[in-house]
């Protein structure tokens, strides 16, 4: 294999630094993990939840939704202990949780839907 001239390899780490300098400037940090909108999707009808605007703009605490931040864990996702068919009668099964959740909150903020369909609307 032939060698490649020493200036070559000088101006490719010069090129090489200079991407990754416009890199840093493009994209300064890594994607948030927080998610910005989920879509639920059902037979009930889709439901739209603002993740973004609910932390953000309604000044919510993560731990009052991701309830179990308080017992020190930090899993994310209820569906990891809330499971789809539960019939475990101390555990809320994931759809319960979910509504539980959502519609006590909006019923003791007076603020957000709490009939079926005006949440179940996408
Ligand atoms: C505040 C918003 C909200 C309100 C109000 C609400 N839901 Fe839901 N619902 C959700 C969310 C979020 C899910 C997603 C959880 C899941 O996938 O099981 C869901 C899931 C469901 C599901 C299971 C998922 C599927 O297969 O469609 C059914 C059935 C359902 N809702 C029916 C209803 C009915 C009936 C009402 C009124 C009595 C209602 N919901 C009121 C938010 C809401
Ligand atoms: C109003 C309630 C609410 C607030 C406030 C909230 N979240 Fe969430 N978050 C949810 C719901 C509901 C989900 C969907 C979980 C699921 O589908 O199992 C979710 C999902 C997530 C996920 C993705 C989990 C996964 O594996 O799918 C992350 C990460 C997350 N939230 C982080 C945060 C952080 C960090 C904060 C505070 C800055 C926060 N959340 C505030 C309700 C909330
Ligand atoms: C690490 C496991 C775990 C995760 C993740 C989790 N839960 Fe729970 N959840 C529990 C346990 C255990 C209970 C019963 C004991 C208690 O009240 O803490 C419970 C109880 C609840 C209750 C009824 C009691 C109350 O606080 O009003 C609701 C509603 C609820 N969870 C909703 C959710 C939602 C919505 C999510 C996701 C944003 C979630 N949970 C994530 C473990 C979890
Ligand atoms: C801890 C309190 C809290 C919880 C939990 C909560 N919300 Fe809300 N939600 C609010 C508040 C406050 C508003 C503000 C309404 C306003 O400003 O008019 C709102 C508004 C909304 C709206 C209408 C405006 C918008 O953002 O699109 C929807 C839809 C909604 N919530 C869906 C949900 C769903 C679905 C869940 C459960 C996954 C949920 N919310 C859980 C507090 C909460």
């Amino acid at each position: 294999m032939q060698q490649l001239p020493p200036k070559t390899l000088v101006a490719l780490a010069i090129l090489l630094a200079a991407l990754g300098l416009v890199a840093y400037i493009l994209f300064p940090k890594a994607p948030p993990m927080d998610p910005v909108r989920i879509l639920f999707e059902g037979k009930a009808g889709n439901v739209l939840f603002d993740h973004q605007i609910h932390a953000e703009t309604y000044g919510l605490d993560c731990a009052s939704c991701h309830h179990n931040l308080e017992y020190g864990d930090d899993t994310f996702s209820c569906l990891a202990c809330h499971e789809k068919d539960s019939d475990d009668p101390f555990m809320l099964s994931y759809t319960d949780a979910l509504h539980d959740q959502c519609i006590q909150c909006h019923e003791e903020e007076q603020a957000g839907p709490v009939d079926c369909a005006s949440c179940h609307s996408r």
